[in-house]
C-alpha cells in the first residue's frame, strides 16, 4: 500500500543539492530513475524535473531500511529523509551538478509503486513514435522534453514581462466564435441551443484584436490558442499558440516591427544568453523570392537562384525553350564545389524538384576530367559555354536548372537550395538567421478558383502609393505586410490594417465577396468601422515556433505537452472519437 507524505517537507528539489549541503539533514522527493545493489549497499538515482540525486541505503547503518529499499524498482515515487555526504573522491560524477555529494538514506517511504514502463525513460532509448505518443506522460518524463517545456514556460514569462512592461494589455478573447478568415479550415463546434448553427473555433484572434484597438485598448497582447484544420507538418499542429499583438496609432510597418524587434530581443538574451542587433534585416518579397525561391528564406548560406530564361531563349534545348515560349522562367543554382556528389545524390534532388511539381532537374557537372551534363548536346559549344560563364561555373561546380512556371521553379529551387545545403552540411547551426520579409503583394490570383485571394488577410493595408492601382493592376499592389523569418521558418506574421471603411469594403469586393458575403461573416466587423477606428497594426509570432528555435529541435510536437500526431489524432487520450447517441441526438446531428 502506498504510504503517505505527512509531515515530510522537501528541502529542496533533487538537482539543487551541492557540497554546501554537506552534513545536513534533508528530505527529498522524486522518481526512481535507476538503482543498483551492491550487496550491503543500494544506490538509487532519484529524478525530478531539476535532476538527479544519488541516494545510498547502507544495510550496515540502517538495516532495515536498506532491507525495505531493495523493493524500489524503476518509477517508483519515494520520498527520503537523510544526511548529505560527500562522494568519495572515485565516485565524483563531473557531469551531474549534483555529482559530489549523495544521501545517506534513515528513513524511506513508498509513495507510490510502478509497473515496468513499456519504454525505458531515457533520451537515449530509441521509442516509436507511437508509443511515445500513447504514453506521453511517460515519454515527458524524459530530460529533453523536460527541457523543451520548462523552455516553453519560460519564454511565456518573458513574453508577458516584457510586454505588460511595455504597456502592452494581456485581454482574452473567444474559443467560441465566428469563423475568422486566415485561409484553412475551421474546426466547427455545434450548438445545442441552435439547432444547425456552429461556433467555430478561431483560427486566430485578428478580428476580436482589431475590434479591442476600436473599443480603445490602444495595445492589447494575448498568448493565444488558435485552431486550422489544415495539413499538418513538422512545424504545423492544428491547435497551435500564438504571441498574438495589436496597437493602435501605428501607420508604418517600421512602427510595428520596433516593438516585435524589442520583444525578440528580450527572448534572445533572457532564454539564450544572446544579444542580437537593435533591428533586424529587411529583404523585399521579391528579392527573397528570386534570390532563395521562398518567402522564408534561410540565408545562412549562399545556392542563391540565378534566372537565365533571357540568356537560354532560342537555344536548342525543347524543354527549355518550350518554358520561354510559353512565358515561364528557368532558373539556376551554382552548387559550387559540389561537382563530386554521387550519381544517387543527384537523383535524390530530382525527387525532391519533382514534389514541388518540377517536370525535372537538369543538371551541368563541371568535373576535373571534363563535362558531364545529359543536356550539353542540346546546346552549340557556344551557348553551353556562355549559359556556363554567366552562372559563374567554374571546374568542380555543379550547376542545376529548373523550367517552369513561376511558382513551380521557386518552390523546386527553393527545396533544392534547402536539400544541398543540408545533405552537404553548410548550415551553421550556432547562428541565429534573423531577418523580416517585407513589400509583398497584397494579392495573388487563385488558379482554382480563379479569383483574387488576400495574401495574408484581407485586413491587411495596401501601401499608400499603390492605392491608385488597386482598379487596374491590382497584382502589383504591395501590402504593407512583414513576416519575420528565423532560420529559414516562419517565425511570425503581421500588417498594417485597414482603418478607412471604404478601404476595407473594396477590399472585400476586389478578392469576389458579395454583399452577402460581407454582411454574413463579417457584418459586425465592417459595422464597427462606423464608429471611430484608430491607425492600427499588428503581428503573430508562433509560439511553439519560437520555442523549437529556442530549443533547436525541427519537431513542432516536442515543444507541446499534448500533441496530436500527423493525421491529428491525440493517440494517448484517443481523440477524434465517437460521442454518445444522446449527445448526438440533442445536437440534432445525424450520420
Ligand atoms: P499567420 O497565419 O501568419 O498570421 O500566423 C502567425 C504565426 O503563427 C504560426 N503558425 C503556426 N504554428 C504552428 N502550427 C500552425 N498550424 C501554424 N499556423 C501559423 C507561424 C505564423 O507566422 N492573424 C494573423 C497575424 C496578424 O496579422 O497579426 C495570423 O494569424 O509562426
Ligand atoms: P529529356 O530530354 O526529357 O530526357 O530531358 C533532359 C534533361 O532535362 C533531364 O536531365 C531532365 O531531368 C531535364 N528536364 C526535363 N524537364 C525539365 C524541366 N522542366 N526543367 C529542368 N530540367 C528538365
Amino acid at each position: 500500500m502506498a504510504e503517505f507524505l505527512s509531515n515530510l517537507k522537501r528541502t529542496k528539489m533533487c538537482g539543487e543539492f551541492r557540497s554546501s549541503d554537506i552534513g545536513k539533514k534533508v528530505t527529498a522527493y522524486g522518481f526512481v530513475a535507476k538503482y543498483r545493489n551492491l550487496g550491503s549497499i543500494q544506490f538509487v538515482d532519484l529524478r525530478d524535473r531539476t535532476g538527479i540525486l544519488q541516494l545510498s541505503f547502507v544495510q550496515a547503518e540502517h538495516p532495515e531500511v536498506y532491507e525495505k529499499s531493495t523493493r524500489i524498482r524503476n518509477e517508483f515515487v519515494i520520498a527520503i529523509v537523510g544526511t548529505v555526504q560527500p562522494r568519495g573522491e572515485k565516485n565524483i560524477n563531473k557531469n551531474l551538478p549534483t555529482g559530489e555529494v549523495e544521501v545517506i538514506v534513515e528513513e524511506l517511504r513508498i509513495l507510490s509503486e510502478a509497473d515496468t514502463p513499456p519504454f525505458a525513460i531515457s533520451d537515449l532509448a530509441n521509442v516509436g513514435e507511437t508509443m511515445r505518443y500513447k504514453y506521453r506522460y511517460l515519454d515527458l518524463r524524459r530530460n529533453s522534453l523536460q527541457y523543451y517545456l520548462i523552455t516553453r514556460a519560460k519564454l511565456a514569462q518573458v513574453v508577458n514581462n516584457y510586454l505588460s512592461k511595455r504597456g502592452f494589455l494581456n485581454i482574452e478573447t473567444p474559443i467560441l466564435g465566428k469563423s475568422t478568415p486566415e485561409g484553412a479550415r475551421d474546426y466547427l463546434v455545434p450548438s445545442r441551443v441552435h439547432p444547425s448553427s456552429f461556433y467555430a473555433l478561431p483560427q486566430s484572434p485578428q478580428l476580436y484584436k482589431q475590434l479591442l484597438m476600436i473599443s480603445g485598448f490602444d495595445r492589447y497582447y494575448q498568448i493565444a490558442k488558435c485552431f486550422r484544420d489544415e495539413d499538418l507538418r513538422a512545424n504545423r499542429q492544428p491547435e497551435f499558440t500564438q504571441i498574438d499583438i495589436e496597437m493602435s496609432y501605428v501607420d508604418k510597418i517600421t512602427d510595428v516591427m520596433y516593438e516585435v524587434e524589442g520583444l525578440v530581443r528580450e527572448i534572445f538574451k533572457e532564454i539564450k544568453g544572446i544579444k542580437l542587433p537593435r533591428h533586424f534585416r529587411q529583404l523585399k518579397y521579391k528579392d527573397a523570392m528570386n534570390r532563395y525561391g521562398s518567402d522564408k528564406p534561410d540565408t545562412r548560406f549562399g545556392l542563391e537562384l540565378q534566372d537565365v530564361t533571357k540568356l537560354v531563349k532560342g537555344c536548342g534545348f525543347s524543354v527549355f525553350d518550350n518554358a520561354t515560349k510559353r512565358g515561364y522562367s528557368v532558373r539556376a543554382i551554382n552548387a559550387k564545389g559540389l561537382s563530386k556528389m554521387t550519381r544517387k545524390e543527384i537523383d535524390s534532388y530530382q525527387e525532391v524538384v519533382r514534389e514541388y511539381g518540377a517536370k525535372g532537374l537538369a543538371y551541368i557537372s563541371i568535373k576535373e576530367e571534363g563535362i558531364s551534363s545529359p543536356i550539353q548536346k542540346f546546346f552549340t559549344p557556344e551557348k553551353f559555354n556562355e549559359l556556363i560563364s554567366y552562372l559563374g561555373g567554374e571546374k568542380g561546380d555543379i550547376l542545376f536548372f529548373v523550367a517552369d512556371k513561376n511558382k513551380v521553379v521557386y518552390d523546386a529551387l527553393g527545396a533544392l537550395r534547402l536539400a544541398i545545403a543540408k545533405k552537404n552540411n553548410m548550415i551553421d547551426e550556432s547562428v541565429y538567421d534573423i531577418l523580416w520579409v517585407t513589400d509583398f503583394p497584397l494579392y495573388e490570383y487563385d488558379e482554382e478558383e480563379k479569383r483574387l485571394v488576400a495574401m495574408h488577410h484581407p485586413f491587411t493595408s495596401p501601401k499608400n502609393e499603390h492605392l491608385k492601382y488597386l482598379d487596374k493592376n491590382p497584382l502589383k499592389v504591395c501590402a504593407k505586410a512583414y513576416d519575420l523569418v528565423i532560420n529559414g521558418q516562419e517565425a511570425g506574421g503581421g500588417s498594417i490594417r485597414i482603418n478607412d471603411r471604404d478601404i476595407q469594403r473594396k477590399m472585400f469586393e476586389m478578392i469576389s465577396l458579395t454583399e452577402q458575403d460581407i454582411n454574413e461573416r463579417f457584418g459586425y466587423f465592417v459595422e464597427a468601422f462606423n464608429y471611430g477606428v484608430p491607425p492600427h497594426g499588428g503581428l503573430a509570432l508562433g509560439f511553439d515556433r519560437m520555442v523549437m528555435l529556442l530549443t533547436g529541435t525541427d519537431n513542432i510536437k516536442d515543444v507541446i505537452a499534448f500533441p496530436k500526431n500527423q493525421a491529428a489524432i491525440g493517440l494517448m487520450e484517443d481523440c477524434p472519437s465517437t460521442v454518445e447517441q444522446k449527445q448526438l441526438n440533442e445536437l440534432g446531428i445525424k450520420f
